[in-house]
C-alpha cells in the first residue's frame, strides 16, 4: 500500500493520477460543450485549485481568459470577527460567464463567501466546478454544475490539497488513514 506522512498523519493512496487525468478531461469536453459561445471568465480560487486549473486549462478547447482569486483572512480591526476578502479580481465580470474553479466543496461555506462577493461585479451567470466534493458534508444550497469525484467526509491530500502547507506537490490524492 502506497502511503506519505505528513505531520503527525498517515495517508494512504485514493485517487492515482491516471484517474484525476481521465476525470479533468472528461470535464474539460462537458465544459467544451457547455460553454460555447459564451463570453467566459474562468476564476481559480487558491491556493488548492492550482493544479486542477492548469491541467484543465490545457484541455479546454475554448477562448476563456483566466485569473485567479484569493479568499484572503485579516482581523477587524473594530469587529472581533474575522472578515475575508476576495483578492485578485482585476477582470471585467459584468454580463460575463464566471466559472468557478475550487479543489474541494466541503461545507460549502467557502463557496458561500465566493458567491457573495461576485455578486457586486454582476456577472451573467455564475458556473462552479470541483474536482472533487463532499455531499455529506455540504450544507448550502447552491448547484455545484460540475463535479469530478463524490467522496465520502474523510481529509485528503494531493494535487493542489494541503495538510497545514504540505502534500500539494504530489501528484495523486491520498486519504488519510484512521487508526
Ligand atoms: P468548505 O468547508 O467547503 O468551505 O471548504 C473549505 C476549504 O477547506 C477548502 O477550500 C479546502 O481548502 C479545505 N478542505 C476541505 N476539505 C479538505 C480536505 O479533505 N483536504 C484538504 N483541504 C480541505
Ligand atoms: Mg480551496
Amino acid at each position: 500500500m502506497e502511503t506519505v506522512s505528513i505531520h503527525d498523519k498517515k495517508f494512504r493512496l485514493y485517487i492515482p493520477s491516471e484517474d484525476i487525468d481521465q476525470k479533468v478531461s472528461d470535464l474539460a469536453l462537458q465544459l467544451s460543450k457547455d460553454l460555447k459561445g459564451k463570453e467566459l471568465v474562468f476564476l481559480v480560487v487558491l491556493n488548492g485549485a492550482f493544479m486542477f486549473a492548469s491541467d484543465l486549462m490545457k484541455k479546454l478547447k475554448l477562448p476563456a481568459r483566466v485569473s485567479f482569486v484569493k479568499l484572503a483572512s485579516y482581523e477587524g480591526s473594530q469587529s472581533s470577527g474575522q472578515v475575508r476578502e476576495l483578492i485578485g479580481i482585476n477582470e471585467i465580470l459584468k454580463d460575463k460567464t464566471v466559472v468557478l474553479v475550487e479543489d474541494i466543496i466541503d461545507s460549502g461555506n467557502t463557496l458561500d463567501e465566493l458567491l457573495q462577493a461576485l455578486k457586486p461585479h454582476e456577472p451573467k451567470e455564475i458556473r462552479v466546478v470541483s474536482l472533487l466534493f463532499k455531499p455529506d458534508a455540504y450544507e448550502q444550497s447552491f448547484r455545484i454544475d460540475y463535479t469530478g469525484f463524490r467522496i465520502p467526509n474523510d481529509f485528503v491530500v494531493g494535487y493542489g490539497l494541503d495538510y497545514d502547507g504540505f502534500g500539494r506537490n504530489l501528484k495523486d490524492i491520498f486519504t488519510v488513514v484512521e487508526f
